[in-house]
């Protein structure tokens, strides 16, 4: 091969990214999991629980089985996913315990279990993976953390659901002040339409993800993405910071 196709050959290869999506089997996940199949321009790497057989679908080589659940599933991950596949471009943060956990429920609990579970999947494990990816020889460039959009001003019957999701958008808030070489996104998804319910598309979310991956370089290194009607947004918008400050107090300092 010549030296001009011999670098053609490695400038076509540098152009495909590697994206790790955890939850690769879910609902959401496996859309995504099938558009970035599709995508000449994006090599996958999915990780799935190994609880249920959801990852069936999925090429067996690209796929790594981690209950997120148990914190010694974790030891090491980054390291081991750098070792069987090379450098990651793209972490997917999707996987999430989304079972409801009402008021009822949360009070009649006895014992933090579940509370617990929520937080290692929904928080501790993205954020362990984040930790993990970024002190790598070539972290990724982009973070993209699936999140709710009751993470932002919280909601009824979702209690320790929406705290995991602020935990980490927060988190992604403060990682983007200190790393420049990373982006942070995060999707802050609403209810998925289904036959029975209204709710945002499967497509929608599916070319949100692609639009953050194919993305240019010269975008902000943290962003919040939306998936409302233009009114709704800034509804939302207006409402949060009316209700915060609505209750809020300051004792002024001189
Ligand atoms: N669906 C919605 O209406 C909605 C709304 C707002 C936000 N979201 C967010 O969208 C993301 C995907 O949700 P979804 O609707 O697709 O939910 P889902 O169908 O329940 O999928 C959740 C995924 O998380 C994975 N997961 C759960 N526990 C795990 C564990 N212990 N270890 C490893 N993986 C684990 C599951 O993996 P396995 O299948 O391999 O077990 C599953 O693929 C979540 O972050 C969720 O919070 C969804």
């Amino acid at each position: 091969m010549s030296d001009l196709a011999m670098s053609k050959k490695i400038e076509v290869k540098s152009d495909v990214k590697k994206v790790f999506l955890t939850g690769a089997g879910g609902l959401i996940g496996s859309h995504f999991a099938e558009i970035l199949q599709e995508s000449e321009s994006i090599d996958p790497v999915f990780l799935v629980s190994g609880l249920t057989n959801s990852g069936e679908k999925l090429s067996s080589e690209a796929v790594i089985t981690k209950n997120l659940a148990k914190e010694s599933s974790l030891d090491g991950l980054a390291d081991e996913i750098y070792r069987r596949y090379g450098d990651i471009d793209v972490l997917v943060n999707n996987a999430a315990i989304t079972t409801q956990n009402g008021i009822q429920t949360f009070a009649n609990d006895t014992s933090d279990k579940r509370i617990q579970d929520v937080f290692q999947v929904n928080s501790i494990a993205a954020l362990s993976l984040i930790r993990q990816f970024l002190v790598l020889p070539k972290p990724p460039s982009l973070v993209i953390n699936i999140l709710s959009r009751g993470a932002v001003a919280g909601g009824k019957r979702h209690v320790a659901y929406y705290a995991s999701k602020a935990a980490l958008l927060n988190a992604s808030w403060s990682l983007a002040m200190e790393y420049s070489q990373t982006r942070f996104v995060c999707l802050m998804v609403s209810q998925i339409a289904r036959k029975d319910h209204r709710g945002v598309s499967l497509d929608l979310i599916g070319k949100a993800l692609i639009d953050q991956i194919d993305g240019t370089s010269n975008r902000k290194n943290f962003e919040t993405v939306f998936f409302l009607k233009p009114i709704e947004y800034w509804r939302y918008l207006i409402g949060y910071c009316f209700n915060l400050f609505r209750n809020s107090r300051n004792y002024g300092i001189k």
